[in-house]
């Protein structure tokens, strides 16, 4: 099979597009003939081995696993002896953030992972382009208790996690004020802000109203500026570590010392977020933001774009598109 191969850590360049061996499903594993995976940041932080954590993951001097890619959709080739809920030719989309090398034109995996049918009505482009950022917004969420009318602020609400974010929030009944640069408002009002603040035109730290929750999702922000925008009891999210991994000190430290918190949204239940954005695409409540599209040959002309930090929500590669 065709598939986006690097064996050493570093820029796009090192990616090659390379015939590698068919995998052979195990007992518990199916094999999917993958019609379409996102290039991501997760990817880009594998791909380059960066922050320097990575490596304890994906391998301390080079790559364990050749070929990148945390999400798919397919349909179901093969299934091992012992697989029970799955059948050849079902349609299946799936995520696992230690990585799944869906960067090719098939993949095995275990069906006790992250693997939902995909509904019926989702293209296989819409059914990966909807999982990777959504766990992440979920994992903001589990880490809150959020009530129907509290308000929330998103800051890059145009992102991969942003916009799942927005989605998610709303499906909750929060009221959403987003934040993204002028190109992105109206996407942020189509997939539901209440509110939007152009980042470009205006400070959304010195936003007279206050919140709930402020979610950092580009974690571009901090939690001493976005303090002020918080209710008392307020809490602060973000998916980045922050300078000097501030957000991890004061994950631990403002519980005890301020009515103002941060939380840390380290990520957990793949399987749960999986199930919750397909319920939620079947109904016609999450629709994932797609910016570009590449086949499998142009994988590394992908990652460049993802790596500029500017895409807008997600960007596939067509696998089969390369055939
Ligand atoms: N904690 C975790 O486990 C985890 C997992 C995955 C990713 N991450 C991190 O989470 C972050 C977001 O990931 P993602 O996939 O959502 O990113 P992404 O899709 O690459 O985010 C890009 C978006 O961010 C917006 N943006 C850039 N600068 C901004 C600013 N100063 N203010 C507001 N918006 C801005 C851009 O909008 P404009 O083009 O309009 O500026 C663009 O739409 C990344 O830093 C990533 O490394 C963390």
């Amino acid at each position: 099979m065709q598939a986006s191969v690097y064996r050493a850590y570093g820029p796009p360049d090192v990616l090659q597009l390379e015939t590698v061996e068919k995998p052979t499903p195990k007992a518990n594993e199916i094999r999917v003939r993958i019609h379409a995976a996102t290039v991501n940041r997760t990817d880009c932080a594998m791909l380059l081995a960066k922050p320097f954590i990575m490596r304890f993951f994906t391998g301390l001097f080079r790559p364990r696993k050749p070929i990148l890619g945390t999400d798919f959709a397919g349909t179901v080739e093969a299934v091992g002896a012992d697989v029970t809920g799955f059948k050849v030719g079902d349609r299946v989309f799936g995520f696992d953030d230690n990585g799944l090398s869906s960067h090719a034109e098939y993949l095995t995996i275990d069906t006790a992972k992250g693997i939902a049918a995909i509904p019926e009505n989702c293209s296989y482009e819409q059914a990966t382009a909807s999982i990777e950022g959504a766990h992440y917004a979920y994992n903001f969420i589990n880490k809150v208790q959020l009530h129907p009318g509290d308000k929330v602020l998103v800051n890059g609400a145009s992102g991969a996690i942003g916009s799942a974010a927005v989605q998610l929030l709303k499906y909750y009944g929060a009221v959403v004020t987003a934040v993204c640069n002028t190109k992105n408002i109206d996407m942020a009002k189509a997939i539901g802000a209440d509110r939007v603040i152009d980042y470009l035109r205006e400070d959304f730290t010195k936003d007279d109203q206050q919140y709930d929750f402020v979610f950092d999702a580009v974690g571009k922000s901090s939690f001493n500026k976005c303090k002020p925008l918080l209710k008392p009891g307020g809490t602060y999210i973000s998916s980045e570590l922050g300078w000097m991994a501030q957000n991890l000190f004061y994950a631990v430290f403002t519980p005890f010392f301020s009515r103002k918190k941060v939380k840390f949204p380290v990520p957990v239940d793949i399987p749960g977020s999986v199930r919750l954005v397909g319920k939620m695409m079947a109904e016609g409540k999450f629709k994932p933001v797609i910016d570009r599209t590449y086949t499998l040959a142009e994988t590394a002309e992908a990652f460049r774009y993802v790596l500029t930090g500017e895409k807008t929500g997600n960007v596939v590669l067509h696998i089969t598109a390369n055939r």
